[in-house]
């Protein structure tokens, strides 16, 4: 969303604010594009409610050695996310290396260099980490000591307890007014100022070959997609294999494969696959429906960024269709402070006064809207009552909806088996909601059922008015094909195959074991010496939802006596048994292989599991070495510094 440093623009963060003519700019270290999103809604609200100039900026094009050149009149922020084990996102990796550097240099070589900076911090963490929200700490306090002054508290967001949105809205309006007395600016009533135009194309059509559909950039709208493939650029993959695991009526879950050859794509083990949805076809309709747009959806529109420093974020020209079926996240939880945003434009004054009122009342929003899962077009329908909403200007949802993100699947095949072929193993998110007729289907595990059960020619038509199309409907692709980019992780196999390892994945947490063990089994039927191979698995019931029950026999013939799998059917007993309930009646056994050096890996659930196999081990350590739990605390936190204790989890 910036300009800085990019097609020969400047790094320096002082010369771009004063070529822009801003005297705010919002930095963004994003994995997924959240921080991203929190950065675009500061630099709106900034410039609508104070007059601030104020431009969103990509951290990896600057550089920081300049900010010791910002005057003190104008203010920097910072919004960033903490990746994985306490990681910077991608792009803030450069940064974070310089601002915590031990030497660190700044252009003016002052003995207080940044004393005249002003800077706002605010974080996106998921507390179930042990490093929660460590990046805007680490980068908060190496400002301060640098000597920068920062306005309002530095505020953290939390994912794992599902507050971001809430934690968001607490932690801006203080820092607004903080920052409003510091640079003397004076509030004013918000007036909306649309960021892009959208406008009707006289001479092209949908049938015109520049026009974008779907396809994600110049490349695949040519018919001349290449590679490398990567998060910009995703390998449009053929889907070679897809079944169905779980015997259950009501779940699904999928064991997918794509066939990466071809592409320049590769991958290891341990790894996770991107997959790249589109927007179920129902759901596009209803959106375009609320805003009185279906009859218009294939108009074609040319699109424009009013703000110079602000970038159109899909390709153009295109039409509402393609933007809302490809790059908006409509189905994800709506943000409060969007809806009191909407309430200018509704269609009457009463519609207005609700809107006004789920945006400003907390309580109520979430009665009303959260609990019910409500999308946007949800939320337009249930307030508007039937009447369109045609006043409001299509920027709005382009600023204000998410971009629709990739989402990460655990890699469940072996490299070293299948080099070309990756599998993944995804449960489909179908949830029942308590006083909502429909159920809520979540966007990706849905569309890739859909692909699924076209793959197969299902006679059944799909659960949820999915569509097929990848990536805009010209593709040429013979038969069913999936968007996908590798994302390299650092959940690895021991490099020696032979030292012991200990598995724990209950449910689809298994997805990346499934990979480990195709290639143990493999290795040890090519003659090598493997180690003994623990795997803790954990579901509801043996007769529904136990995957790959069949492999593990296989894996079992190839391994001998060097593989054990130990179940925890969780629902088919009178009592609850989990899997760390499994691994505490193995604790001799577990201690002693920990003792030989074996590795220990945990997938899955973040929020609850994760936690609880955590302070097991713990337990289990302190009880068999005869040392406090304190200890054994500190032993599992040293295995997992050292690798030896390996996570790959999420909520
Ligand atoms: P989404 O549409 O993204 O919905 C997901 C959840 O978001 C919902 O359940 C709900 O809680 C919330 N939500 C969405 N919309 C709303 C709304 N309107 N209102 C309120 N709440 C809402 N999954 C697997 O099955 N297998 C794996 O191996 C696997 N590996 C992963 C590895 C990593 C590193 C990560 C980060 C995730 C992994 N996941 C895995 C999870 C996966 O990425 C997806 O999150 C999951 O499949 C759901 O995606 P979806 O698009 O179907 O659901
Ligand atoms: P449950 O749904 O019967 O409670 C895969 O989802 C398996 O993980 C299921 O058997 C599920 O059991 C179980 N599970 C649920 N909560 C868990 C927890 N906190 N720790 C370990 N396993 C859990």
């Amino acid at each position: 969303n910036t300009s800085g440093g990019k097609d020969g623009a400047s790094r320096n963060i002082a010369e771009t604010l004063e070529e822009s003519n801003k005297n705010c700019i919002i930095f963004y270290g994003s994995q997924t594009g959240t921080a991203e999103d929190y950065a675009s809604r500061l630099a709106k609200e900034g410039k609508s409610r104070f007059g601030l100039e104020t431009m969103v900026a990509d951290l990896e094009n600057f550089d920081f050695d300049s900010l010791d050149c910002v005057p003190g009149d104008k203010v920097v922020m910072f919004v960033l996310a903490t990746y994985g084990e306490g990681e910077p996102t991608d792009n803030a990796v450069e940064f974070f290396n310089f601002i915590n550097g031990e030497d660190v240099q700044f252009s003016q070589g002052a003995d207080v260099p940044l004393g005249n900076l002003n800077y706002v911090g605010f974080g996106l963490g998921n507390n179930t980490y042990e490093h929660y929200n460590l990046m805007i700490r680490a980068v908060d306090k190496a400002l301060q000591r640098h000597g920068a002054i920062r306005i309002g508290a530095a505020g953290e967001g939390d994912d794992g307890a599902g507050t971001m949105e809430e934690d968001f809205l607490a932690w801006k309006d203080p820092m607004w007014a903080a920052l409003a007395e510091k640079m003397g600016l004076a509030e004013r009533e918000a007036v909306y100022e649309p960021i892009f135009s959208l406008t009707p194309s006289d001479t092209l059509t949908v049938d015109s070959t520049e026009v974008y559909l779907g396809e994600l950039n110049k490349m695949h709208l040519e018919g001349t997609s290449k590679g490398p493939y990567n998060a910009h650029n995703p390998f449009i993959a053929p889907i070679a294999e897809s079944h169905e695991l779980f015997t259950a009526k009501d779940r699904n879950c999928l064991h997918i494969e794509v066939d990466i050859s071809g592409s320049n794509l590769s991958y290891q083990t341990g790894d996770h696959l991107a997959v790249w949805p589109t927007n179920a076809g129902a759901e596009v309709d209803r959106f375009l429906s609320v805003l009185g747009l279906t009859e218009k959806r294939n108009t074609v529109l040319t699109v424009k960024a009013l703000d110079p420093t602000a970038k159109v974020p899909f390709p153009a020209p295109t039409t509402y269709d393609a933007i809302v079926r490809y790059h908006m996240e409509i189905c994800g939880p709506v943000s409060r402070q969007f809806l009191a945003t909407l309430a200018a434009f509704a269609p009457d004054e009463a519609i207005k006064a609700e809107m006004t009122k789920l945006g400003g009342d907390k309580d109520y929003f979430h009665e009303k809207i959260i609990k019910h899962h409500l999308n946007i077009a949800g939320v337009l329908e249930l307030v508007g009552k039937g009447k369109k909403w045609t006043n409001i200007p299509f920027s709005a949802f382009v600023e204000g909806i998410n971009k629709l993100q990739p989402r990460y699947y655990s890699i469940s095949s072996s490299s070293l088996v299948q080099p070309k072929k990756i599998s993944i193993t995804a449960v489909v998110e179908s949830q029942i909601i308590p006083g909502r007729a429909d159920a809520f289907h979540g966007v990706a595990t849905n569309y890739l059922f859909a692909l699924k059960q076209k793959q197969n020619g299902d006679p059944s038509p799909t659960v949820f008015g999915q569509t097929y199309e990848i990536m805009g409907p010209r593709n040429k692709y013979d038969g069913i094909h999936v968007p996908v980019h590798v994302r390299h992780s650092n959940f690895r196999l021991p490099s020696d195959p032979s030292k012991p390892i200990i598995c724990i994945g209950p449910g689809t947490g298994v997805a990346p074991f499934r990979a480990f063990l195709q290639e143990r089994a493999k290795q040890a039927t090519d003659g090598e010496n493997v180690g003994e191979t623990l795997l803790f698995f954990g579901c509801r019931k043996s007769t529904e939802d136990f995957l790959y029950k069949d492999e593990w026999v296989e894996y079992k013939q190839a391994m001998g006596d060097k593989f054990e799998l130990i179940t925890a059917f969780s629902r088919d007993g009178p009592k609850k048994v989990y899997v760390q309930h499994r691994l505490q009646e193995r604790a001799e056994q577990v201690n002693k292989l920990l003792e030989a050096k074996a590795y220990i890996y945990v997938c899955g659930d973040a929020a609850n599991m994760a936690r609880e196999v955590n302070s097991v081990l713990a337990q289990i350590l302190a009880s068999q070495r005869n040392i406090s739990v304190a200890k054994g605390e500190e032993i599992v936190k040293n295995m997992r510094a050292s690798n030896q204790y390996q996570e790959d989890v999420w909520s």
